[in-house]
Protein backbone atom coordinates (compact mmCIF):
# COMPACT_ATOMS: atom_id res chain seq x y z
CA UNK A 1 0.00 0.00 0.00
CA UNK A 2 1.05 3.10 -1.15
CA UNK A 3 1.18 5.12 2.25
CA UNK A 4 3.55 2.71 3.92
CA UNK A 5 5.90 4.36 2.54
CA UNK A 6 5.82 8.96 3.40
CA UNK A 7 3.74 10.04 0.62
CA UNK A 8 4.74 10.85 0.53
CA UNK A 9 8.66 25.19 8.13
CA UNK A 10 10.81 37.30 12.73
CA UNK A 11 9.84 39.88 11.63
CA UNK A 12 9.87 43.75 12.69
CA UNK A 13 11.64 46.64 12.30
CA UNK A 14 15.67 46.29 12.26
CA UNK A 15 17.64 48.68 14.43
CA UNK A 16 19.96 51.17 12.04
CA UNK A 17 22.21 48.87 9.54
CA UNK A 18 25.34 49.74 10.66
CA UNK A 19 24.95 49.01 13.88
CA UNK A 20 23.14 45.61 13.01
CA UNK A 21 26.52 45.19 11.36
CA UNK A 22 28.78 45.82 14.06
CA UNK A 23 26.38 43.63 16.34
CA UNK A 24 26.16 40.36 13.83
CA UNK A 25 30.47 40.15 14.33
CA UNK A 26 30.43 40.87 18.33
CA UNK A 27 27.75 38.94 18.79
CA UNK A 28 29.03 35.85 16.87
CA UNK A 29 29.00 33.78 19.98
CA UNK A 30 25.49 33.53 20.00
CA UNK A 31 24.92 32.55 16.59
CA UNK A 32 24.03 29.23 14.87
CA UNK A 33 24.31 28.71 11.31
CA UNK A 34 21.36 27.33 10.31
CA UNK A 35 21.16 23.90 9.20
CA UNK A 36 20.61 24.83 5.36
CA UNK A 37 21.72 23.44 1.89
CA UNK A 38 25.37 24.92 1.16
CA UNK A 39 25.50 27.42 -1.83
CA UNK A 40 27.63 25.08 -3.80
CA UNK A 41 25.21 22.24 -3.69
CA UNK A 42 22.15 24.23 -4.10
CA UNK A 43 22.33 23.76 -7.75
CA UNK A 44 21.09 20.34 -6.93
CA UNK A 45 17.89 21.68 -5.16
CA UNK A 46 17.07 23.53 -8.05
CA UNK A 47 17.36 20.65 -10.25
CA UNK A 48 15.34 18.37 -8.59
CA UNK A 49 12.61 20.87 -8.38
CA UNK A 50 12.89 21.03 -12.12
CA UNK A 51 12.61 17.77 -12.64
CA UNK A 52 9.59 17.60 -10.29
CA UNK A 53 7.84 20.04 -12.42
CA UNK A 54 8.62 18.46 -15.63
CA UNK A 55 7.24 15.28 -14.08
CA UNK A 56 3.96 16.75 -13.63
CA UNK A 57 2.25 16.56 -16.84
CA UNK A 58 3.41 12.82 -17.29
CA UNK A 59 1.04 12.61 -13.92
CA UNK A 60 -2.15 10.62 -13.65
CA UNK A 61 -4.15 10.94 -11.28
CA UNK A 62 -2.57 14.23 -10.22
CA UNK A 63 -0.57 13.74 -7.14
CA UNK A 64 -1.05 16.43 -4.41
CA UNK A 65 2.31 15.58 -2.55
CA UNK A 66 4.29 17.18 -5.71
CA UNK A 67 1.86 20.21 -5.33
CA UNK A 68 2.64 20.97 -1.88
CA UNK A 69 6.41 20.47 -2.82
CA UNK A 70 6.56 22.77 -5.37
CA UNK A 71 4.65 25.26 -3.47
CA UNK A 72 6.82 24.96 -0.61
CA UNK A 73 9.44 25.65 -2.80
CA UNK A 74 8.11 28.85 -3.87
CA UNK A 75 6.45 27.69 -7.31
CA UNK A 76 3.04 28.75 -6.57
CA UNK A 77 2.54 30.88 -9.54
CA UNK A 78 4.34 28.40 -12.10
CA UNK A 79 2.28 26.96 -14.73
CA UNK A 80 2.87 23.56 -13.49
CA UNK A 81 1.38 24.60 -10.27
CA UNK A 82 -1.73 26.13 -11.59
CA UNK A 83 -2.26 23.12 -13.75
CA UNK A 84 -1.97 20.55 -11.05
CA UNK A 85 -4.17 22.37 -8.83
CA UNK A 86 -6.92 22.39 -11.35
CA UNK A 87 -6.35 19.13 -11.89
CA UNK A 88 -6.99 17.81 -8.19
CA UNK A 89 -10.14 19.87 -8.17
CA UNK A 90 -11.07 17.92 -11.34
CA UNK A 91 -10.49 14.80 -10.11
CA UNK A 92 -12.81 15.76 -6.18
CA UNK A 93 -15.28 17.25 -9.30
CA UNK A 94 -15.80 14.07 -11.32
CA UNK A 95 -14.78 10.99 -9.33
CA UNK A 96 -16.23 11.86 -5.81
CA UNK A 97 -14.23 11.09 -2.38
CA UNK A 98 -16.05 8.07 -1.58
CA UNK A 99 -13.25 5.71 -2.76
CA UNK A 100 -10.45 7.84 -1.36
CA UNK A 101 -8.72 6.75 1.98
CA UNK A 102 -8.53 9.14 4.62
CA UNK A 103 -4.94 9.60 3.87
CA UNK A 104 -5.64 10.60 0.33
CA UNK A 105 -8.34 13.48 1.45
CA UNK A 106 -6.04 14.88 3.94
CA UNK A 107 -2.85 15.21 1.06
CA UNK A 108 -5.63 17.00 -1.31
CA UNK A 109 -6.64 19.54 1.90
CA UNK A 110 -3.14 20.18 2.18
CA UNK A 111 -2.57 20.98 -1.42
CA UNK A 112 -5.26 23.18 -1.58
CA UNK A 113 -4.00 25.21 1.27
CA UNK A 114 -0.13 25.46 0.00
CA UNK A 115 -2.24 26.90 -3.48
CA UNK A 116 -4.28 29.32 -0.94
CA UNK A 117 -8.02 27.71 -1.92
CA UNK A 118 -10.07 27.08 0.63
CA UNK A 119 -10.43 23.05 0.96
CA UNK A 120 -14.17 23.69 2.58
CA UNK A 121 -15.36 25.10 -0.88
CA UNK A 122 -12.89 22.97 -3.11
CA UNK A 123 -16.11 22.48 -5.31
CA UNK A 124 -19.75 23.92 -5.35
CA UNK A 125 -20.86 21.14 -2.99
CA UNK A 126 -18.26 19.59 -1.85
CA UNK A 127 -16.38 19.76 1.42
CA UNK A 128 -13.41 18.34 1.79
CA UNK A 129 -12.80 19.23 5.73
CA UNK A 130 -16.00 17.49 6.57
CA UNK A 131 -15.35 14.43 4.35
CA UNK A 132 -11.86 14.12 6.00
CA UNK A 133 -13.64 14.64 9.52
CA UNK A 134 -15.72 11.94 8.61
CA UNK A 135 -13.58 9.26 7.30
CA UNK A 136 -11.28 10.35 10.50
CA UNK A 137 -13.99 9.51 12.83
CA UNK A 138 -14.48 6.42 10.84
CA UNK A 139 -10.46 5.28 11.55
CA UNK A 140 -11.06 6.08 15.19
CA UNK A 141 -13.77 3.93 15.10
CA UNK A 142 -11.81 1.08 13.53
CA UNK A 143 -8.67 1.43 15.50
CA UNK A 144 -10.96 1.58 19.07
CA UNK A 145 -12.79 -1.88 17.54
CA UNK A 146 -9.27 -3.60 16.45
CA UNK A 147 -6.17 -1.40 18.22
CA UNK A 148 -5.39 -1.06 14.62
CA UNK A 149 -5.40 1.49 12.08
CA UNK A 150 -8.07 1.36 9.82
CA UNK A 151 -5.73 2.24 6.64
CA UNK A 152 -1.93 2.95 8.40
CA UNK A 153 -0.98 5.32 11.22
CA UNK A 154 0.57 7.15 8.89
CA UNK A 155 -2.53 8.07 7.66
CA UNK A 156 -4.22 8.84 10.48
CA UNK A 157 -1.19 11.11 11.35
CA UNK A 158 -2.05 13.19 7.67
CA UNK A 159 -5.42 13.38 8.78
CA UNK A 160 -4.93 14.89 12.08
CA UNK A 161 -2.46 17.44 10.02
CA UNK A 162 -4.89 18.25 7.19
CA UNK A 163 -7.56 18.96 10.30
CA UNK A 164 -5.36 21.34 12.11
CA UNK A 165 -4.05 22.75 9.69
CA UNK A 166 -7.28 23.72 8.02
CA UNK A 167 -8.41 25.13 11.06
CA UNK A 168 -10.98 21.85 12.28
CA UNK A 169 -11.51 20.39 15.78
CA UNK A 170 -8.63 17.59 15.98
CA UNK A 171 -8.35 17.13 19.12
CA UNK A 172 -9.74 13.14 20.09
CA UNK A 173 -8.34 12.58 16.83
CA UNK A 174 -4.77 13.92 18.14
CA UNK A 175 -5.46 12.08 21.55
CA UNK A 176 -5.61 8.98 19.75
CA UNK A 177 -2.22 9.31 17.71
CA UNK A 178 -0.61 10.17 20.78
CA UNK A 179 -1.50 6.91 22.42
CA UNK A 180 -1.01 5.01 19.98
CA UNK A 181 2.58 6.64 19.83
CA UNK A 182 3.18 5.97 23.10
CA UNK A 183 2.34 2.29 23.07
CA UNK A 184 3.95 1.30 19.68
CA UNK A 185 7.21 1.71 18.02
CA UNK A 186 6.09 3.51 14.53
CA UNK A 187 8.67 3.95 11.59
CA UNK A 188 10.47 6.32 11.18
CA UNK A 189 7.98 7.80 8.07
CA UNK A 190 4.87 7.21 10.29
CA UNK A 191 6.81 8.92 13.68
CA UNK A 192 7.71 11.55 11.66
CA UNK A 193 4.10 12.61 10.07
CA UNK A 194 2.81 11.78 13.97
CA UNK A 195 5.20 14.71 14.71
CA UNK A 196 4.21 17.21 12.28
CA UNK A 197 1.00 16.76 12.80
CA UNK A 198 1.13 16.64 17.17
CA UNK A 199 3.01 19.82 16.66
CA UNK A 200 0.56 21.36 14.88
CA UNK A 201 -2.51 20.66 17.67
CA UNK A 202 -0.09 21.17 20.39
CA UNK A 203 0.69 24.70 19.11
CA UNK A 204 -3.09 25.52 19.02
CA UNK A 205 -3.44 23.83 22.18
CA UNK A 206 -1.19 26.12 23.82
CA UNK A 207 -2.55 29.23 22.10
CA UNK A 208 -5.99 28.25 23.76
CA UNK A 209 -4.27 27.30 27.07
CA UNK A 210 -6.32 23.90 26.98
CA UNK A 211 -4.27 21.31 28.65
CA UNK A 212 -6.25 17.83 29.43
CA UNK A 213 -4.59 16.44 26.24
CA UNK A 214 -1.70 18.84 26.26
CA UNK A 215 -0.05 16.10 28.41
CA UNK A 216 -0.37 12.79 26.45
CA UNK A 217 0.90 15.08 23.23
CA UNK A 218 3.78 16.66 24.92
CA UNK A 219 4.98 12.55 25.99
CA UNK A 220 3.94 11.32 22.88
CA UNK A 221 6.23 14.40 20.86
CA UNK A 222 9.21 13.54 23.39
CA UNK A 223 9.12 10.14 22.30
CA UNK A 224 9.00 10.58 18.73
CA UNK A 225 11.96 12.50 18.82
CA UNK A 226 13.89 10.25 20.70
CA UNK A 227 12.87 7.70 18.41
CA UNK A 228 13.55 8.91 15.43
CA UNK A 229 16.55 10.72 16.58
CA UNK A 230 17.99 6.96 17.56
CA UNK A 231 17.42 6.14 14.18
CA UNK A 232 19.29 8.40 12.48
CA UNK A 233 22.11 7.89 15.02
CA UNK A 234 22.47 4.14 14.17
CA UNK A 235 21.87 5.11 10.20
CA UNK A 236 19.00 2.77 10.10
CA UNK A 237 16.66 5.34 8.71
CA UNK A 238 16.51 4.89 4.84
CA UNK A 239 17.09 7.39 2.86
CA UNK A 240 13.57 7.78 1.51
CA UNK A 241 12.84 9.23 5.26
CA UNK A 242 15.52 10.77 6.14
CA UNK A 243 13.45 14.43 4.47
CA UNK A 244 10.56 14.20 7.05
CA UNK A 245 12.37 12.92 9.99
CA UNK A 246 14.29 16.49 9.34
CA UNK A 247 11.01 18.35 8.80
CA UNK A 248 10.40 16.34 12.11
CA UNK A 249 12.99 17.34 14.20
CA UNK A 250 12.73 21.05 12.89
CA UNK A 251 9.20 21.63 14.04
CA UNK A 252 9.79 19.79 17.71
CA UNK A 253 8.66 21.76 20.27
CA UNK A 254 11.21 20.34 22.68
CA UNK A 255 14.88 21.57 22.02
CA UNK A 256 17.00 18.09 21.43
CA UNK A 257 20.30 17.72 23.30
CA UNK A 258 23.13 19.15 21.28
CA UNK A 259 25.63 16.80 20.03
CA UNK A 260 23.62 13.92 19.61
CA UNK A 261 22.30 14.21 16.40
CA UNK A 262 23.73 16.91 13.79
CA UNK A 263 21.19 18.53 10.84
CA UNK A 264 24.10 19.26 8.70
CA UNK A 265 24.98 15.48 8.65
CA UNK A 266 21.69 14.19 7.58
CA UNK A 267 21.15 17.18 5.27
CA UNK A 268 24.74 15.60 3.64
CA UNK A 269 23.36 12.71 2.82
CA UNK A 270 20.54 13.90 1.29
CA UNK A 271 22.39 16.15 -0.77
CA UNK A 272 24.47 12.72 -1.73
CA UNK A 273 21.37 10.61 -2.49
CA UNK A 274 20.64 13.60 -5.00
CA UNK A 275 23.72 13.65 -6.68
CA UNK A 276 23.42 9.84 -7.26
CA UNK A 277 20.15 9.69 -8.52
CA UNK A 278 18.37 8.45 -5.92
CA UNK A 279 15.79 10.74 -5.95
CA UNK A 280 15.32 10.94 -9.75
CA UNK A 281 11.67 8.90 -8.33
CA UNK A 282 9.74 12.42 -8.54
CA UNK A 283 7.44 11.07 -5.24
CA UNK A 284 10.85 10.51 -3.69
CA UNK A 285 11.82 14.07 -5.00
CA UNK A 286 8.80 15.61 -3.37
CA UNK A 287 8.96 14.32 -0.10
CA UNK A 288 12.55 15.47 0.31
CA UNK A 289 12.12 18.47 -1.43
CA UNK A 290 10.25 21.05 1.26
CA UNK A 291 13.33 19.65 4.22
CA UNK A 292 15.72 21.17 1.70
CA UNK A 293 13.56 24.61 1.56
CA UNK A 294 13.04 24.69 4.73
CA UNK A 295 9.69 24.42 4.93
CA UNK A 296 7.99 21.68 6.27
CA UNK A 297 4.15 21.05 5.92
CA UNK A 298 3.45 22.84 8.89
CA UNK A 299 3.80 25.96 6.78
CA UNK A 300 1.34 25.20 3.96
CA UNK A 301 -0.70 27.71 5.41
CA UNK A 302 1.87 30.51 6.03
CA UNK A 303 2.32 30.97 2.64
CA UNK A 304 1.68 33.76 0.74
CA UNK A 305 -1.45 34.09 -1.22
CA UNK A 306 -1.69 36.75 -3.40
CA UNK A 307 -1.72 35.94 -7.44
CA UNK A 308 0.12 39.60 -7.74
CA UNK A 309 4.01 39.18 -8.43
CA UNK A 310 6.69 41.81 -8.11
CA UNK A 311 9.76 42.02 -10.59
CA UNK A 312 12.73 43.41 -9.27
CA UNK A 313 16.32 43.77 -10.80
CA UNK A 314 18.78 42.55 -8.16
CA UNK A 315 22.53 43.95 -8.53
CA UNK A 316 26.21 42.55 -6.78
CA UNK A 317 28.90 44.47 -6.40
CA UNK A 318 32.11 43.48 -5.49
CA UNK A 319 34.84 46.33 -6.49
CA UNK A 320 36.18 46.54 -3.13
CA UNK A 321 38.35 42.78 -2.58
CA UNK A 322 39.59 39.51 -4.47
CA UNK A 323 38.09 39.22 -7.90
CA UNK A 324 35.47 42.02 -9.30
CA UNK A 325 32.00 41.40 -10.00
CA UNK A 326 29.19 43.67 -11.04
CA UNK A 327 26.19 40.95 -11.91
CA UNK A 328 22.66 42.08 -12.21
CA UNK A 329 19.44 39.74 -12.60
CA UNK A 330 15.36 40.18 -12.55
CA UNK A 331 13.43 37.65 -10.84
CA UNK A 332 9.73 37.60 -9.98
CA UNK A 333 8.26 37.20 -6.87
CA UNK A 334 5.05 37.13 -5.21
CA UNK A 335 4.24 40.80 -4.21
CA UNK A 336 4.11 41.45 -0.80
CA UNK A 337 7.81 39.00 -0.52
CA UNK A 338 10.36 39.96 1.84
CA UNK A 339 14.40 40.62 0.10
CA UNK A 340 15.45 37.21 1.29
CA UNK A 341 12.99 35.64 -1.52
CA UNK A 342 14.54 38.05 -3.82
CA UNK A 343 18.23 36.66 -2.97
CA UNK A 344 15.98 33.06 -3.01
CA UNK A 345 15.15 33.34 -6.53
CA UNK A 346 18.48 34.85 -7.59
CA UNK A 347 20.11 31.93 -6.18
CA UNK A 348 17.82 29.32 -7.36
CA UNK A 349 17.80 31.27 -11.07
CA UNK A 350 21.61 31.35 -11.40
CA UNK A 351 23.39 29.66 -8.53
CA UNK A 352 26.71 29.95 -10.30
CA UNK A 353 26.61 34.16 -9.62
CA UNK A 354 24.24 34.68 -6.85
CA UNK A 355 24.73 32.35 -4.03
CA UNK A 356 24.96 33.74 -0.98
CA UNK A 357 24.95 32.67 2.78
CA UNK A 358 22.98 33.93 6.06
CA UNK A 359 23.69 33.81 9.72
CA UNK A 360 21.03 33.89 12.54
CA UNK A 361 22.39 36.83 14.62
CA UNK A 362 20.24 38.25 17.18
CA UNK A 363 19.46 41.12 14.94
CA UNK A 364 17.94 39.06 12.77
CA UNK A 365 18.54 37.08 9.42
CA UNK A 366 22.19 38.43 8.24
CA UNK A 367 23.82 38.26 4.66
CA UNK A 368 27.29 37.24 5.18
CA UNK A 369 28.35 36.16 2.02
CA UNK A 370 27.07 36.62 -1.55
CA UNK A 371 29.14 34.97 -4.90
CA UNK A 372 31.43 33.77 -2.43
CA UNK A 373 33.08 36.67 -1.33
CA UNK A 374 32.35 37.23 2.35
CA UNK A 375 32.50 39.65 4.86
CA UNK A 376 34.89 39.78 7.41
CA UNK A 377 35.18 41.69 10.59
CA UNK A 378 39.22 42.06 11.10
CA UNK A 379 38.79 43.34 7.61
CA UNK A 380 35.29 45.65 8.38
CA UNK A 381 33.72 44.52 5.05
CA UNK A 382 30.03 43.70 5.00
CA UNK A 383 27.35 43.35 2.28
CA UNK A 384 25.21 46.54 2.26
CA UNK A 385 22.09 46.50 0.70
CA UNK A 386 20.60 49.45 -1.58
CA UNK A 387 16.95 50.12 -3.08
CA UNK A 388 18.02 52.94 -5.65
CA UNK A 389 20.66 55.28 -3.73
CA UNK A 390 19.42 55.04 0.03
CA UNK A 391 20.92 52.16 2.03
CA UNK A 392 17.89 50.04 3.41
CA UNK A 393 17.14 50.20 7.20
CA UNK A 394 15.48 46.91 7.12
CA UNK A 395 16.80 43.60 7.00
CA UNK A 396 16.37 40.92 4.41
CA UNK A 397 13.86 39.51 6.81
CA UNK A 398 11.63 42.24 7.02
CA UNK A 399 12.23 44.56 3.80
CA UNK A 400 9.28 44.25 1.13
CA UNK A 401 10.76 45.25 -2.59
CA UNK A 402 7.90 46.93 -4.14
CA UNK A 403 7.61 46.35 -8.38
CA UNK A 404 10.13 47.93 -10.35
CA UNK A 405 12.68 48.40 -7.44
CA UNK A 406 16.30 47.98 -7.94
CA UNK A 407 17.97 46.55 -4.91
CA UNK A 408 22.19 46.79 -5.04
CA UNK A 409 24.04 44.45 -2.58
CA UNK A 410 27.32 46.72 -2.65
CA UNK A 411 30.62 44.70 -0.93
CA UNK A 412 31.55 47.88 1.34
CA UNK A 413 33.99 49.21 4.22
CA UNK A 414 32.49 50.48 7.70
C1 LIG B 1 -12.18 7.73 -11.24
O1 LIG B 1 -12.76 6.53 -10.75
C2 LIG B 1 -12.66 5.41 -11.64
C3 LIG B 1 -13.36 4.23 -11.00
O2 LIG B 1 -14.34 4.63 -10.13
C4 LIG B 1 -11.20 5.10 -11.89
O3 LIG B 1 -11.09 4.06 -12.82
C5 LIG B 1 -10.51 6.32 -12.45
O4 LIG B 1 -9.12 6.07 -12.57
C6 LIG B 1 -10.71 7.50 -11.51
N1 LIG B 1 -10.13 8.68 -12.10
C7 LIG B 1 -9.16 9.35 -11.52
C8 LIG B 1 -8.65 10.57 -12.22
O5 LIG B 1 -8.68 9.00 -10.46
C1 LIG C 1 26.65 6.77 11.03
O1 LIG C 1 27.26 7.37 9.90
C2 LIG C 1 28.18 8.41 10.22
C3 LIG C 1 28.67 9.07 8.95
O2 LIG C 1 28.28 8.37 7.83
C4 LIG C 1 29.32 7.82 11.04
O3 LIG C 1 30.24 8.87 11.40
C5 LIG C 1 28.77 7.18 12.29
O4 LIG C 1 29.81 6.56 13.02
C6 LIG C 1 27.71 6.14 11.95
N1 LIG C 1 27.10 5.67 13.17
C7 LIG C 1 26.85 4.39 13.41
C8 LIG C 1 26.24 4.07 14.73
O5 LIG C 1 27.09 3.55 12.59
C1 LIG D 1 27.85 47.70 -13.06
O1 LIG D 1 27.46 47.42 -14.38
C2 LIG D 1 26.46 48.30 -14.89
C3 LIG D 1 26.03 47.80 -16.27
O2 LIG D 1 27.01 47.06 -16.85
C4 LIG D 1 27.02 49.73 -14.95
O3 LIG D 1 26.04 50.61 -15.43
C5 LIG D 1 27.41 50.12 -13.54
O4 LIG D 1 28.00 51.44 -13.54
C6 LIG D 1 28.37 49.11 -12.95
N1 LIG D 1 28.59 49.46 -11.55
C7 LIG D 1 29.80 49.66 -11.03
C8 LIG D 1 29.88 50.04 -9.60
O5 LIG D 1 30.81 49.53 -11.72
Amino acid sequence: MMYDLPLTGRAGRMSPWALAVLCAFCAAVNTAEKCTVPANQQALVTELQHRLESSVALQSPPNPSILIALNLAGAQSSETAKLLVQEIIDRVVQNGTAEMTSGEVALYILALLSSCKDPKHATANINLVEVLKHKTEEELSHLSDSSLAGTTFYQLGLDVLALCLAGADSNEAALSLAREALTKDFFVDTGAMATLALTCVHNGLVKSQQSRILEAINEALDKLQQQILRDLETNSTNIYSLGLALQALNVTPAPYPSGEWSCAQTLAKVLTGISQGAFNNPMAAAQVLPSLVGKTYLSVTGLSCSSDEVTVEYTIINHLRGTYFNYTIRVSVPSGSVLLSILQAAQQKNPQHFSYKTKQTSWGLMVVSINNRAANANDRTYWKFLNGKEPLDQGVESYIPSNNEHIEAIFSTY
